[in-house]
């Protein structure tokens, strides 16, 4: 078993990536695990470490706007959407450069880049010369991390190094999205809305579900599931289909007090920017407390509520037993 060290050093982290080795790093989303992009054995440990499908592609995350042209094709619409809203939430899917080898993005023609809003993972990005592969950093179909000590529940012992930049700040991950045809797609919806995609670009913006086409790879229905199974409903009528057991709720801005059941309320004051940002911190607290079900509701779809509402429907039992 290898030891996992948590600190804070970059020169550190550095020393690991420049190794081909893979290091957890803070970003404003989610942790990412991140190897060099650019090198197939690095790649190669992020899946292996994940124990993620090699059908899986990777996000490349880079330093700086400009570099995003040496490892794909930008049009002007994407330019647009990078220039608003990077450093950020936010990834383009763009037609790959041949320099980004085929097992970063599994075989696929296009390759996913966006450039982390994080301090330390911006300032790591500088000192290296390579972009960084990086999945969130939790082992494949479990909940992502927004703190090292998620990163450090999942992956101690198989990773050298947990760099810590303290909790993520946005808690969901990155928007996806994809220029084409005078259209945007949303393949993954985050902080970064269709409205605001809109807004800037001029364009439509379309949900992937609406596309006659097969899902991302990777965004695989049982993709965020916690262990205790999860219902969403009318919390008062879930309460009472369960009455007896030992439930765990996880509500917007009510606290549901009830016996036998422990309240996780993401936002008492109806803030979806503070719930989205509690969200997994909390299913996880939940899913380790014990309980026999986990029952939550639909969030408001504005803003981030639209992310919330996409991972929790990931995160439902029903979704864990078609998997
Ligand atoms: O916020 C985020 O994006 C975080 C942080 C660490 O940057 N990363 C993240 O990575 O969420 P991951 O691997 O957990 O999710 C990336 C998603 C997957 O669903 C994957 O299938 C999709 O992006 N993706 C990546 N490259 C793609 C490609 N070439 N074509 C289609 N989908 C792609
Ligand atoms: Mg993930």
């Amino acid at each position: 078993m290898m030891q996992t060290e948590t600190g804070q050093d970059l020169a550190k982290a550095a020393h690991w990536l420049k190794a081909n080795q893979v290091v957890a790093i803070p970003t404003e989303t989610v942790y990412g695990l991140a190897g060099n992009a650019l090198s197939e054995k690095a790649v190669a440990a992020i899946y292996a470490a994940k124990q993620r499908p090699q059908f899986n592609p990777l996000i490349l995350h880079v330093a700086r706007i400009d570099d995003m042209r040496l490892y794909a094709q930008m049009d002007n619409v994407s330019r647009l959407l990078a220039e608003a809203f990077m450093p950020g939430p936010l990834t383009l899917l763009l037609p790959k450069r041949d320099l980004v080898p085929d097992i970063t993005t599994a075989g696929s023609r296009k390759v996913a880049l966006r450039m982390p809003r994080h301090p330390m993972a911006m300032a790591l990005l500088e000192m290296l010369d390579f972009p960084l592969a990086a999945p969130s950093a939790n082992p494949s179909g479990y909940i992502s991390p927004t703190t090292a000590q998620h990163v450090w529940e999942g992956l101690h012992g198989i990773i050298p190094y947990i760099l810590d930049g303290g909790p993520s700040q946005v808690g969901v991950e990155s928007t996806i999205c994809e220029y084409q045809d005078d259209k945007i797609i949303l393949h993954r919806t985050g902080a970064i809305t269709a409205d605001m995609l809109e807004a800037v670009a001029h364009v439509e913006v379309i949900p992937l579900q609406q596309q006659n086409k097969l899902h991302a790879p990777g965004q695989m229905k049982s993709h965020y599931a916690p262990n205790t199974p999860l219902y969403r409903g009318d919390i008062p009528e879930l309460l009472e289909r369960f009455s007896g057991k030992n439930i765990g709720v996880i509500s917007f801005q009510t606290v549901h007090e009830k016996p036998h059941t422990t309240a996780y309320c993401l936002s008492p004051a109806g803030d979806l920017a503070v719930a989205a940002n509690a969200l997994f911190a909390q299913l996880r607290k939940a899913d380790q407390a014990g309980h026999e079900v986990l029952v939550t509701e639909w969030f408001p779809e504005s803003g981030v509520g639209t992310a919330i509402n996409d991972r929790l429907g990931r995160a439902l039992a029903e979704h864990k037993q078609k998997a």
